[in-house]
C-alpha cells in the first residue's frame, strides 16, 4: 500500500489477542518497523530474574534500565531480541518471564525508562507500536489508535495454542486463568493501566481469523491514512 506520510500507528490490547502477528503483517505489508513494547518489559524481567532483583527495589531497577542494551530485528518474519548483545527471542516468551514481565511493567522507574526509548524509536514515523499504553501515554497524538480485544475464553485458546506448538507442556484452564490474571492486573495497575485511547478504533477479534484482522484493519489504515 503506497501512502504519502509515513504514520504512527498504535495497537493496544489485552495478551493474546493477535496483536503481534498482525503488527507484523501490517509492518510488512506497509514496510514499517515493528516496534514490540512488550518484548521491551520481557527483556527487562529476564534480566530482574536473573540477578534476583526484588520487584520493590526501584532504585535497583532503575539502574538496570538505564543500563540494560535491547535491540530489534526482523529475521524471516520472526522478532528477533538482543539483550546487551546475546539472542533472548525466545528466553522472553516463558510463562513466568509473562508474569514478572507484568509485575514489573508496574514499576514507575521501569514505565518511565521504556517510555522514553519507545518515544525515540517511533518519533520519525512509519511504525506499527505495539502494547497496552500506547495509544493512551506513549503516543497520545498517533495517526491512527487500535484497541482489539477478544473473549478471554478465545485468547487462552490461541495462548495455549501458541504454547503447545513451542512444545510447552500445559493446561489450557491454567494458560486462560493466567492470561485473565494477567490482564487483570495490566488494567488495574497505578501507571499507565491498560485501556482503550477514547479515540482509538475497537475491534473485537474473537470471530476473526489473523488474516480478516489484518485485511480489516489495512483497510481503515488505507481510508483514514
Ligand atoms: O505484550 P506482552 O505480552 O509481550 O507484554 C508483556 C507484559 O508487558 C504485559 O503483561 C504488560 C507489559 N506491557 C506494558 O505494561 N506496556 C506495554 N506497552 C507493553 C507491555
Amino acid at each position: 500500500m503506497q501512502m504519502k506520510k509515513r504514520l504512527v500507528i498504535a495497537i493496544d490490547g489485552p495478551s493474546a489477542v493477535g496483536k503481534s502477528t498482525v503488527s507484523k503483517m501490517l509492518a510488512n505489508s506497509l514496510d514499517y518497523t515493528y516496534v514490540d513494547t512488550g518484548a521491551m518489559y520481557r527483556a527487562v524481567a529476564l534480566r530482574v530474574e536473573e540477578e534476583g532483583i526484588d520487584t520493590d527495589d526501584e532504585a535497583s531497577l532503575a539502574r538496570l534500565c538505564a543500563e540494560v542494551d535491547i535491540l530489534f530485528s526482523m529475521e524471516n518474519g520472526r522478532l528477533k531480541v538482543m539483550l546487551d548483545g546475546r539472542d533472548v527471542t525466545e528466553a522472553i516468551r516463558s510463562p513466568s518471564i509473562s508474569l514478572l514481565a507484568s509485575s514489573v511493567s508496574a514499576k514507575m522507574a521501569v514505565r518511565d525508562a521504556l517510555l522514553k526509548f519507545q518515544r525515540r524509536i517511533g518519533k520519525n514515523g512509519g511504525v506499527i507500536v505495539e502494547g497496552r499504553d500506547i495509544g493512551t501515554v506513549v503516543f497520545p497524538d498517533a495517526d491512527i489508535k487500535f484497541y482489539l480485544d477478544a473473549l478471554p475464553e478465545e485468547r487462552g485458546k490461541r495462548r495455549y495454542k501458541e504454547l503447545i506448538e513451542k512444545g510447552e507442556n500445559v493446561d489450557l484452564k491454567e494458560v486462560t486463568r493466567e492470561t485473565v490474571l494477567r490482564d487483570r492486573s495490566d488494567s488495574t495497575r497505578e501507571y499507565a493501566p491498560l485501556k482503550a485511547a477514547v479515540d482509538a478504533i475497537d475491534i473485537d477479534s474473537t470471530h476473526m481469523s489473523v488474516q480478516e484482522l489484518a485485511d480489516k484493519m489495512l483497510k481503515i489504515i488505507g481510508e483514514l491514512g
